[in-house]
């Protein structure tokens, strides 16, 4: 019996790539070229799987074009789904799995990174000195805030978020809240508290992180009156999903100065980053590199090949979604 076929949409870490070839006849990317929808389309006509990425097209129009002879699985690589429409992937007998745990402490790190970077002004320092803009050593310009004793407010309560909370919390002394849709209990921080409700965990944060999953279900939820309830002085960082913040009220309360800075790694319609946001120095803006480590994008290809694995020896799936 031949391997079965598997198309990749991305190009690969070497070593990934080597791992799929051992277990399948695999048609790699090597020039990391976006499929259009059309080949979209036919790669799900011609494979018995793909190894697809966040960016891909992959909506119910799609799934529907494919037509009868459809891919049984898509295995993506990464955590997030939400450019995948799940429902008709399902509707479709289409299986879904992701990459979780691999690439926790890469993003948490991201997140971290954006923090330091918009409190201490960073950014905005070294884009002076290398503009030769540095007049030298001084006591009181471009301070920036301290994170120790300041309140993080943690949105999803996840892997990830938990390992924003555990690092704010050991690393930097901060307070940690946090708002999740189902309740959980967070053991290994001691004082963090549950709120009730999202407006109670902005209106109570000094940097407001958000960890849910985007798509769909929390499209908007820090909407133009969530961050109306921001403190004036508090932060916003962003390594989720672009789509979660309302993104132009978001810029308009930036420009007008009712919030310290935002952190941005994803924004809503990637890879197009609003013109208004580079002009500004108190936000820091990242091109979506959360899990963009060479160990973690390993082990995330490793991770997305062992569900491909799993499926075609008919075993359970290690991360279904
Ligand atoms: C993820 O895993 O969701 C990252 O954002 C990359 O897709």
């Amino acid at each position: 019996m031949s391997a079965p076929r598997i198309i990749v949409t991305r190009k690969l870490p070497d070593a990934v790539e080597a791992r799929l070839k051992r277990h399948f006849t695999v048609a790699l990317n090597p020039h990391d070229k976006l499929f259009t929808r059309e080949k979209m389309i036919a790669a799900m006509q011609n494979a018995d799987g793909m190894l697809v990425a966040v960016g891909d097209p992959l909506d119910a129009e799609i799934m529907q074009a494919a037509g009868k002879r459809r891919v049984q699985i898509l295995a993506n690589f990464g955590v997030g789904t939400n450019h995948i429409d799940l429902e008709a992937a399902e509707e479709h007998g289409i299986h879904i799995t992701n990459t979780p745990d691999v690439l926790t402490d890469a993003t948490a790190d991201i997140a971290l990174t954006l923090m330091l970077n918009v409190t201490r002004r960073t950014w905005m320092h070294e884009t002076r000195l290398r503009r030769g803009e540095w007049g030298g050593f001084s006591l009181i310009d471009g301070l920036g805030t301290s994170l120790q004793g300041k309140t993080l407010g943690i949105i999803g309560m996840g892997r990830i978020g938990t390992a924003v909370a555990l690092r704010a919390y050991y690393g930097f002394g901060m307070k940690v809240v946090y708002f999740n849709r189902s309740k959980i209990e967070v053991q290994r921080i001691p004082g963090a508290q549950r709120m009730d409700t999202i407006e109670d965990l902005i209106e109570t944060s000094d940097i407001i992180s958000l960890h849910c999953p985007g798509g769909e279900a929390n499209r908007g939820l820090f909407s133009a009156n969530r961050i109306a309830l921001m403190k004036p002085t508090a932060y916003l960082i962003n390594t989720a999903r672009g789509d979660i913040v309302d993104e132009p009220a978001l810029v308009s309360a930036l420009l007008a100065g009712k919030i310290a800075g935002a952190g941005l790694d994803v924004f809503a319609k990637e890879p197009r980053v609003p013109n208004a946001l580079r002009e500004l120095e108190n936000v820091c803006l990242l091109p979506h590199i959360g899990s963009a480590t060479v160990e973690t994008r390993i082990a995330m290809g490793m991770a997305a090949t062992a569900n491909l694995v799993a499926h075609f020896a008919g075993k359970p799936l290690p991360n279904k979604v």
